[in-house]
């Protein structure tokens, strides 16, 4: 039954040649499989210098992003920043109120109640609307709506324990300014935070205390008393804050 039909051709390659032939193939193939294998897993000793390399061109491509967004064309007359649509889109999509909140927010509102020592106090929605309202226009184009920046260049502010520590800190640094060494969340940033133009005293309690609150922080209100103190504390100051000179690390 399983002669070759007498009719027939002879078959290309005599049977042991063709049986020779397939085992060279599979044992090729197996290589292959394996030498591959084994090159995606001995990857990773070298991840530090891949990694390096890596973050250098983030940081080339997010300083260039970065540069575009912080630039003359994107500010509006009083060097707040201009939101571009992809940060809208970004913004509306985490929060599909986020509009009619920024519009509420033009309604000036008093100030936050003072906290009780130790007590987390939630803000005032009315406080959240307003700090939101002033993120949009002042800290947004750098940290980014979700609050996550744009490593390296910008660092996050989200779960970043500056964000939520002394307020002491970042008001001086949204009056005058921030360069110098500072590592956020195991990444290390060496830029500059300008100071933050158009922003009253109540701006920075409002837009802190949002930050404080929002991206999953959560620290306690700021006041205007706590931004006015400073204000005048700092008054004459024109120098940016260096990370040292502050402490931060
Ligand atoms: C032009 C870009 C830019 C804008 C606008 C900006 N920042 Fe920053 N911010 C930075 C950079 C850059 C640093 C790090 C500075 C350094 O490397 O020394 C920083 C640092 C910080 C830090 C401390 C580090 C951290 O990640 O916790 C906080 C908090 C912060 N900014 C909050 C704000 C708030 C609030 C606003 C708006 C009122 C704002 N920033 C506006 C660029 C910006």
């Amino acid at each position: 039954m399983s002669e070759q039909p007498s009719s027939g051709s002879r078959p290309l390659l005599p049977g042991q040649i063709a049986s020779w032939l397939r085992l060279v193939c599979f044992a090729a193939a197996a290589l292959i499989v394996t030498a591959y294998a084994y090159l995606a897993v001995r990857k990773s000793p070298n991840d530090e210098a891949a990694r390096r390399l890596a973050q250098k061109d983030l940081r080339a491509e997010n300083t260039k992003k970065g540069l575009a967004l912080i630039a003359e064309p994107g500010r509006n007359a009083d060097g707040t920043y201009r939101i571009s649509v992809k940060d809208a889109a970004a913004l509306i999509a985490a929060d599909n109120k986020v509009v009619a909140k920024i519009q509420a927010a033009a309604a000036p509102a008093p100030a936050a109640a003072p906290a009780a020592a130790g007590a987390f106090v939630k803000a005032s929605d009315e406080q959240m609307k307003r700090g939101l309202a002033v993120y949009s226009r002042t800290c947004i184009a750098c940290h980014q709506p979700t609050g996550m920046g744009l490593p390296p260049v910008f660092p996050p502010i989200a779960n970043a324990p500056i964000a939520v520590g002394n307020p002491e800190l970042p008001i001086k640094f949204i009056l005058q300014g921030l360069m110098g060494p500072i590592t956020v969340n195991g990444m290390t940033y060496n830029s500059m935070m300008p100071p933050v133009a158009g922003v009253s005293d109540g701006d920075i309690a409002d837009v802190l205390t949002y930050v404080r609150q929002s991206f999953g922080n959560k620290a306690n209100p700021v006041s205007v008393e706590q931004v006015k103190a400073v204000r005048a504390a700092t008054a004459g100051r024109t120098a940016m804050w260096t990370t040292a000179e502050l402490g931060l690390k």
